[in-house]
């Protein structure tokens, strides 16, 4: 394949098919190289290897500044490769220097498989798709390998639009296919325990969206499995990484904010607000298990506990506020609250609803410590407001904090403050986080052992309803 052919498909010219995209992103995720667009170029940072597409060297001058550089690349120790224009083959400027083979080898190869292509699994296949380009010197690199849906069109879709070289349509295939190292489960609930038990048993490291199971116990069983089989696994509580929530978290336990004494978080939709919608998967409780707690739920829970530590014990209530759609009943609950206390002492509030007129999206947290406090709001998800007391009452308040590259993670994304992430965002960092721990390094912090705790906690809140009494958490 010529040198322009890659260059071409690394920068998604539409020319090039996907078979041969496929195979060249195959390739260059292996190899770790990173397209580099604005230079068009490629540029492999972490074997130490520059490319460079020069298109016509014909005079001393131009072959006097590429002498330059390839003097220049060698001093710093980078072995050149160079295409002179789009339709020559490529050539190498100099011998590599021997780190090349050995650096290569470093870079570990991840084989994704993913079950189910909805929604949230084109969210988790973006994500592993810019890893690399986020984090050029990760010594690893995941490789879309099967995506497996139930729907024969859906994952045909899935695997042309995301470049997986496999697709099936039975969810064993994935778990089976040598290629794959990661199972990451990203269909409805009912399917994550049977899905993550075969995964485990088969020596797969797991990831799962949230809920991890439909109960509490299906939850500690396929977090028992994990254990047992020595693996990895992640839950995507994706909006834990937000810059802004790591920031109040850095704030918290610098002691800026003092001791933490209370805090209230609310996560408020709108996708289950009309009775005219319709009857998704979501409002099957045999399918779904839990309503709002296991979906907008457990991302609460998980929050108030990464802000104030381990709930203790809960008293809640639910409801379901929207029994019928396309006349089928509704079968588990659309809003809940509760009262919380944590095991340090704080108290904290928690409201969940999918039927609120009104927010899209709303999920806030606030907080307040014996010396400051804070307020967060995902629909504005890059600004914070703190407030810090400085000892001058006059000059007391909240500050509106605009997120920028010295909050935790933003930089990766964007080099202006200001300028924002997005949603999809905190899922790049959340897969980033699994891989690392997959590839060896530190294991992400919400893991299968995490998501069965936020489960216990939906649990009890669930429990408190029908016994209207405090419960403790894993008293079930
Ligand atoms: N982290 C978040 O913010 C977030 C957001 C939305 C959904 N979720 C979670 O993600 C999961 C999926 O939700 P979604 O909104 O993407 O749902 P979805 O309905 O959009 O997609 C689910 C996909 O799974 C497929 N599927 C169903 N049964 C299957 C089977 N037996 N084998 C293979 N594929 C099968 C469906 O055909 C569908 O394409 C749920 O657990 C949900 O709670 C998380």
């Amino acid at each position: 394949m010529s040198a322009s052919t890659v260059s071409r498909a690394l920068n998604g010219d539409a020319r090039i098919g996907p078979e041969t995209r496929a195979r060249v992103g195959y390739v260059a995720a292996q190899l770790g190289y990173v397209p580099n667009q604005a230079a068009r170029s490629l540029v492999l940072r972490a074997t130490r290897t520059l490319g460079l597409l020069v298109p016509e060297v014909t005079d001393p001058i131009h072959g006097q500044a590429v002498a330059g550089f390839e003097d220049e690349a060698a001093l710093q120790g980078y072995t050149v490769i160079m295409a002179n224009g789009f339709d020559h083959p490529e050539r190498e400027a100099r011998p590599p220097d021997g780190r090349r083979e050995e650096e290569c080898v470093a870079t570990e190869r991840i084989g994704i498989g993913l079950v189910g292509a909805g929604w949230m699994g084109n969210e988790h296949s973006q994500a592993y798709r810019r890893i690399p380009e986020t984090w050029p010197e990760a010594n690893f690199a995941p490789v879309l390998v099967h995506v497996a849906d139930n729907v024969p069109t859906v994952a045909e879709a899935s695997a042309r639009r995301w470049e997986y070289p496999r697709s099936s349509t039975d969810w064993r295939a994935v778990i089976d296919d040598p290629e794959v190292d990661v199972v990451d489960i990203t269909g409805p609930n009912g399917l994550h325990r049977e899905v993550a038990l075969a995964a485990a048993a088969a020596g797969k490291h797991v990831g799962c969206e949230k809920p991890l199971g439909r109960t509490a116990a299906e939850a500690a069983e396929i977090a028992a499995a994990v254990a047992r089989a020595g693996l990895r696994s992640n839950c995507n509580f994706q909006y834990r990484h937000n810059p802004a929530i790591q920031y109040i978290r850095q704030l918290l336990a610098a002691g800026k904010l003092g001791q933490i004494t209370h805090l209230r978080a609310a996560f408020l939709t709108d996708f289950g607000w009309t009775p005219d919608g319709p009857f998704a998967w979501r409002f099957d409780g045999e399918v779904a298990g839990w309503g709002a707690l296991g979906d907008i739920g457990t991302h609460t829970v998980d929050m108030l506990e990464l802000l104030a530590g381990p709930v203790q014990e809960v008293i809640g209530t639910t409801a379901t506020l929207v029994a019928e759609r396309e006349h089928r009943a509704v079968t588990n609950e659309d809003y809940a609250s509760a009262l919380v206390r944590f095991a340090n002492g704080a108290l904290g509030t928690f409201e969940v609803s999918r039927a609120s007129a009104g927010p899209k999206d709303a999920f806030r947290v606030g907080g307040h410590g014996t010396r400051g406090a804070f307020d967060w709001d995902s629909e504005r998800m890059n600004e914070v407001q703190v407030f810090e007391m400085s000892g001058d009452e006059a000059a007391d308040g909240y500050r509106r904090l605009v997120m920028g590259p010295s909050h935790p993670w933003y930089g990766r994304f964007c080099p202006g403050a200001g300028s924002g992430l997005a949603w999809h965002d905190m899922t790049v960092i959340s897969m980033y986080q699994f891989l690392r721990g997959v590839a060896g390094g530190e294991p992400t912090e919400t893991d299968f052992e995490r998501a069965s705790h936020v489960a216990a906690v939906i649990d009890a809140i669930q429990s408190s309803h029908t016994t209207r009494a405090w419960t403790a958490v894993g008293a079930h």
